[in-house]
């Protein structure tokens, strides 16, 4: 009979074959194997110093997770249309405790082509879709090409945009918090990855049209409406964006605290501290979408 000692032997060989038959493919994820020792709680709710900022975002501990309705990109002639039956992503971003927050606070990663904001400059290197691809992620860059989609300009500048302005001041994304071993990017793909997560959570497209409310050009619907069906499904109130003067809805943020990290924690929905910019009074237009902005997709 063979010893306990040699099936662990058989056991750990396998297991090292296996690691290197995949090492092609770099990881993406942090090393949060520090963060057993810490004490875990939900972000903003802690009641001692946060010590290893890896474990949970601090001080960008209310996090939102945005979304847009648009009714046409700008750029259809070049194929970039918007998901038909979905919202589409605006990003993920890490306000502090008290509703305010940074930005663009690391300029090594500063990946924006256009930041227009006072000395960040203009990045003119290879786009972060080609770092996406870098780690061998064209499912993901696919999924992105579905659902984050930019108005005016193309969707990467706008992915490069939201890395740089808020990851850049999420602490689950520094550096420092992927180990000796980071690979140059891996904070990136490991955001649009966290981006996906947080937003497959608030489909806010079924949870509105499960209840009736729909894009139409013919109706309207009421702030209070909207409102009820969103806290029904995800238990507190989001915050909803109108344009033209609070009548035509645009944009939805939910708000949370996350337990643990942004990219694998747990997530717990939380009312608005942003007052709407809908009207709480006049009907609001939830548009349809110009048919040639929009096209089929699938997952
Ligand atoms: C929560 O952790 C942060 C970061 O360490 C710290 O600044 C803050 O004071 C802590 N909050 C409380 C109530 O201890
Ligand atoms: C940065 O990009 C913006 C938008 O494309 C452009 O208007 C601006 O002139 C650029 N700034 C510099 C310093 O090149
Ligand atoms: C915008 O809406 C407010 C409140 O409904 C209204 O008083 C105001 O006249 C509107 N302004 C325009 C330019 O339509
Ligand atoms: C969230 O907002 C709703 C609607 O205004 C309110 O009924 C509810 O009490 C609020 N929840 C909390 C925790 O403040
Ligand atoms: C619905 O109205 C919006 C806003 O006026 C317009 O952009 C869109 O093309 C219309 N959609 C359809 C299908 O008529």
């Amino acid at each position: 009979m063979q010893s306990p000692f040699a099936v662990l032997a058989l056991l750990a060989s396998v297991a090292v074959a296996h690691t290197h038959h995949f090492s092609a493919v770099p990881n993406t994820f942090p090393d949060i194997s520090a963060c057993l020792s810490q004490p875990s709680v939900y972000s903003c709710e802690n009641t001692t110093r946060i010590e290893n900022t890896c474990c949970s975002p601090t001080p960008g501990g209310l996090v939102l997770a945005t979304q847009f309705w648009s009714t046409y990109t700008g750029l259809e002639k070049e194929g970039q249309l918007l998901p038909k039956g979905s919202w589409t992503i605006h990003g993920l971003w890490p306000d502090n405790c008290d509703g305010s927050y940074q930005q663009y606070c690391d300029p090594t990663r500063q990946y924006d082509p256009a930041p227009g904001v006072a000395g960040v400059a203009n990045y003119t290197g290879p786009g972060v879709d080609t770092f996406i691809l870098e780690f061998g992620r064209q499912d993901l860059l696919d999924y992105m090409n579905k659902y984050w989609i930019n108005q005016g300009a193309p969707n990467k500048n706008f992915w490069a945009h939201e890395f740089s302005k808020h990851a850049t001041c999420t602490s689950t994304f520094d550096v420092a918090c992927y180990g000796p071993s980071y690979k140059k990017h891996q904070d990136v793909v490991n955001f649009y990855d966290a981006v996906i997560r947080a937003w497959s959570q608030y489909p806010t497209f079924d949870m509105l049209a499960s209840f009736g409310i729909v894009p139409s050009n013919k109706t309207t619907y009421s702030l209070g409406q909207i409102q009820s069906v969103l806290q029904s499904q995800t238990g507190a109130v989001p915050y909803l964006g109108c344009v033209n003067n609070g009548t035509a809805l645009s944009e939805v943020w939910y708000f949370s605290h996350v337990y643990g990290t942004e990219q694998y924690g747990t997530y717990k929905t939380l009312n608005s501290t942003t007052p709407s910019t809908c009207s709480e009074t006049e009907p609001i237009w939830y548009y349809e979408r110009t048919a040639t902005s929009e096209h089929e997709v699938n997952n």
